[in-house]
């Protein structure tokens, strides 16, 4: 059984990998705390409150986190791909969820988590890394209780949020690099590269919302983020980005990974939050080369759409 702890800032592709945690058996969901990123941070709270009560999961402890990057303001948001509340407008349509926010901020309710887990807890951070960064500053105590990160976030070949970066790298860089380069928690990230791979198209949407009401919730929420997509991929269909690296904490080796020492850009020119895949034969890197972390690069698509589209169908 694996341990989950999910960051997040739903966030359509959001919805979708908080619902996969808490329709895989293989995962004990042990709690989620949010970040700001697609939406404020006070949205994003809202919207994990209100998903976590869709599932039935009272029992599963929020927390909120940061509300802005670690260094430099960055007032951009997402609103244009998932609705001014995150979801299509259509936060208000999901149930309230009895049991609000923890009574801490979600570094402190992580540190718990950790503490009191009796195995180490794999963390999907599947927003910007700005809770991560500081979970890790404030308490490298906690990185031995840490089983691996499964990140969702950067872009080998290119960005969406400019021609460079993805957005939850784009977002805060800074504490991208500090999770990335200068921490040495096991990790695995899976990049643009991967999740652009396992779009899928309006067939695989209406399959799911035929399945059971809340798979048809959960596909009702993505009017505006299928627009968006419907633009980005010149077809009808959609990106579940964070469905897909929590697929992957939850079947691990879904995902074929690639070792290799990614770097980001913290410079404020056009390149600010490009990932930097160093795939150079080792014996020929610098030294000061960063460490290797796991970056998943492919997969046998189909499979990935086929366990979304069954453990998605309640
Ligand atoms: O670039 C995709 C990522 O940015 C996803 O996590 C999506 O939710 C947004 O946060
Ligand atoms: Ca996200």
């Amino acid at each position: 059984m694996t341990r989950l702890i999910i960051d997040t800032d739903p966030g359509i592709d959001d919805a979708f990998a908080i619902a996969l945690a808490c329709a895989s058996p293989e995962v004990e969901l042990i709690g989620v705390t949010t970040v700001f990123g697609n939406v404020g941070l006070a949205h994003t709270t809202r919207n994990a409150l209100r998903l976590l009560a869709l599932y039935g999961r009272e029992d599963v402890p929020v927390a909120a986190g940061a509300d802005r990057p670690l260094v430099h303001p960055h007032a951009h948001r997402s609103r244009h791909v998932h609705g001014e509340d995150g979801l299509s407008g259509l936060s208000g349509s999901l149930p309230e969820r009895r049991t609000g926010v923890a009574g801490t901020d979600a570094v402190s309710l992580m540190v718990r988590l950790l503490d009191e887990s009796p195995e180490p807890v794999t963390i999907a951070p599947i927003g910007p890394l700005t809770n991560i960064a500081l979970l890790l500053a404030a308490h490298p105590s906690v990185q031995s209780k840490i089983e691996r990160l499964v990140i969702m976030g950067g872009g080998l070949s290119g960005g969406n949020m400019t021609a460079a970066a993805e957005f939850n790298i784009w977002s805060d860089p800074e504490a991208a690099r500090r999770v990335l380069v200068e921490e040495s928690v096991p990790t695995t990230l899976v990049p643009m590269d991967m999740t652009m791979q396992c779009s899928v198209d309006g067939a695989w949407l209406d399959q799911l919302a035929a399945s059971g009401p809340r798979a048809a919730a959960l596909v009702g929420l993505t009017a505006t983020y299928r627009t968006h997509y419907r633009s980005a991929l010149g077809r009808d269909g959609l990106v579940i980005h964070d469905a897909v690296a929590v697929a992957e904490a939850i079947r691990p080796g879904l995902l074929h990974t690639t070792a290799m020492p990614v770097e980001v850009d913290c410079g404020q020119g056009p390149a600010r939050g490009m990932t930097i895949g160093d795939r150079r034969a080792v014996e020929v890197r610098m030294q000061d080369t960063p460490r290797e972390i796991d970056v998943a690069l492919t997969a046998d698509l189909d499979e990935v759409r086929q366990f979304l589209q069954t453990r998605l169908s309640t």
